[in-house]
């Protein structure tokens, strides 16, 4: 059953086909445990896997992603994984003026030394400029007003709580700090036919010649299906006090980039005179 994007969030939920245990409406604790096992299984594949079914598209909307990051540093790299999308934030890294530049989080920790060989790749040194944190993300280890901007991709659908998720953001931001979330979306429209063909049929398939793993790959195109539809994830971004909220469409509106921004202080408050930054518990390591 096709269940349409301006369906009743309840109902999509109830529609998946997998019955994942790391899917929407299941207890968190049990989603947490089943996050972890998948994406610690599909790691050493998953890059190659990306580029192959994306028909390598994804870096070009990592790069649109990191290119909207309008606002100095330091930036959060959210649910980073394996660091595709750090690495594209990481090249602006002249416009941070800030230390650290980055710093990439993960629900799965053991993910994140991946990403920082590829950052070391790029000459940097991603031990200070951008270490690496386990946690999950609507919960993060950071204090008020003291990050520029929050990027995300392809993670958007695995959080707990869409509105609490938005707060954090929120919270976590200086006044003018912006975020931009890439995600996956199921298009509207006369492609929605064929992009729901190949998103459950073609793409899992594909997904086991190259190696990978049918339940996983099914388990992420039903997490795609599992999400709100466009006009409840702007309204809770709007009720969390975000200003400049946006979706922009991309390739044929199978991929969303949300953009918004915390409204600068007033000159004079006590956050206007904020001279940040300060994330807690960042640790040098990994996780
Ligand atoms: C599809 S990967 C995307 C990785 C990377 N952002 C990219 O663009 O390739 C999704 C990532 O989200 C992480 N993740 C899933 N649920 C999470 C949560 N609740 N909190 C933090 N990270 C989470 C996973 O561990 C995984 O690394």
């Amino acid at each position: 059953m096709v269940v349409p994007e301006t369906a009743p969030f309840e109902e999509r939920e109830t529609a998946d086909r997998t019955g994942s245990a790391a899917l929407p409406g299941r207890p968190w604790e049990r989603r947490r445990g089943e996050l972890t096992r998948i994406f610690t299984r599909i790691e050493s594949h998953y890059d190659r896997l990306n580029r192959i079914l994306s028909l390598g598209l994804d870096r070009g909307w990592r790069e649109w992603t990191a290119r909207s990051m309008d606002a100095p540093g330091p930036w959060l790299d959210l649910a980073s994984g394996t660091g595709d999308l750090a690495v594209h934030v990481f090249r602006r890294r002249d416009r941070a003026r800030s230390q650290p530049i980055l710093i990439r989080s993960d629900l799965v920790p053991t993910l994140l030394p991946v990403g920082a060989r590829k950052l070391a790749r790029l000459g940097g040194s991603p031990e200070s400029e951008a270490p690496g944190l386990g946690c999950e993300m609507d919960h993060l280890p950071f204090a008020t007003a003291s990050l520029g901007g929050i990027c995300q991709g392809f993670a958007l659908r695995h959080c707990r709580d869409y509105p609490g998720f938005f707060r954090e953001l929120f919270r976590v931001l200086r006044p003018g700090g912006c975020i931009a979330i890439l995600d996956m979306r199921y298009p509207a429209g006369r492609v929605a036919g064929f992009y729901r063909f190949y998103f459950r049929a073609v793409l899992p398939r594909i997904a086991v010649l190259l190696g990978g793993d049918r339940d996983a790959y099914r388990f992420l195109v039903d997490s795609v299906r599992s999400m709100p539809p466009e006009s409840t994830l702007l309204d809770a971004l709007r009720d969390a006090g975000f200003t400049d909220v946006a979706s922009r469409p991309g390739f044929l509106g199978s991929v969303r980039l949300l953009l918004a921004r915390r409204p600068a202080a007033l000159a004079g408050s006590a956050e206007a005179a904020y001279s940040g930054p300060s994330p807690r518990n960042v640790s040098k390591g990994e996780g």
